[in-house]
């Protein structure tokens, strides 16, 4: 790769893998780019759940993507990630009161982000995926239920390696200089 910008035009959602498992040594690589990511207060407010277990994950993948959640092709990736928010900092939550924002969510972005942008490097495709059966998730893991999952990203080999149009908007739409 040679510079960010080819990184960034390189990841795209991938939602078909060709079936092949991932290393973890690859896995653990995703997750060192995670672990580097900044935060509010420097609280760090995630952990990756990594199923590569092949029966855990079927399981995973059908209780997750089950109607009115419907999706198949997650099965074929050869990890699903689970990734738990946790609520941040105590100083991390009074910033949420006084500005009235989640922080702990912005940390899980870019986390995340870092996560997916070193699989693209590594010839990996990924997925965000906000819309997924929570609560099932959770009894598949054996998470509390007072946990929160707000993403999932399956992880895998892409069976196409041609890269998508991506559809943005205009760069002049999104900047302004100054005021
Ligand atoms: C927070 C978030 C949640 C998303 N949830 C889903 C999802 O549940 N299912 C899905 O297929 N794609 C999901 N996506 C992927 C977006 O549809 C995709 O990023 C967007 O259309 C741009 O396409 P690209 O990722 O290929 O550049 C999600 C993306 C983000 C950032």
């Amino acid at each position: 790769m040679e510079n960010f910008l080819e990184l960034a035009n390189k990841r795209e959602s991938c939602r078909k893998f060709d079936g092949r498992p991932v290393s973890r040594e690859d896995l653990l690589k995703c997750v060192e780019a995670a672990r580097l990511a900044p935060s509010a207060c420097n609280s760090q407010p995630w952990k990756f759940i990594i199923v590569d277990d092949p029966a855990l994950k079927t399981e995973l993948c059908r209780a997750a993507f089950s109607a009115p959640y419907t999706a198949s092709w997650p099965e074929k990736a050869g990890a699903i990630v689970v990734v738990i928010s946790e609520s941040g900092s105590f100083a991390s939550k009074i910033g949420n009161l006084v500005r009235d924002t989640r922080y702990y969510l912005i940390d899980v972005g870019i986390a995340v982000e870092h996560f997916i942008l070193q699989a693209a490097e590594l010839g990996l495709g990924t997925c965000w995926m906000g819309w997924f059966n929570e609560k099932r998730v959770k009894k598949v893991l054996g998470l509390p239920s007072a946990s929160r999952v707000d993403i999932i990203v399956p992880v895998g080999y892409p069976e196409n390696k041609e890269p998508r149009r991506k559809i943005r908007k205009g760069i002049e739409e999104t900047y302004k200089f100054n005021k």
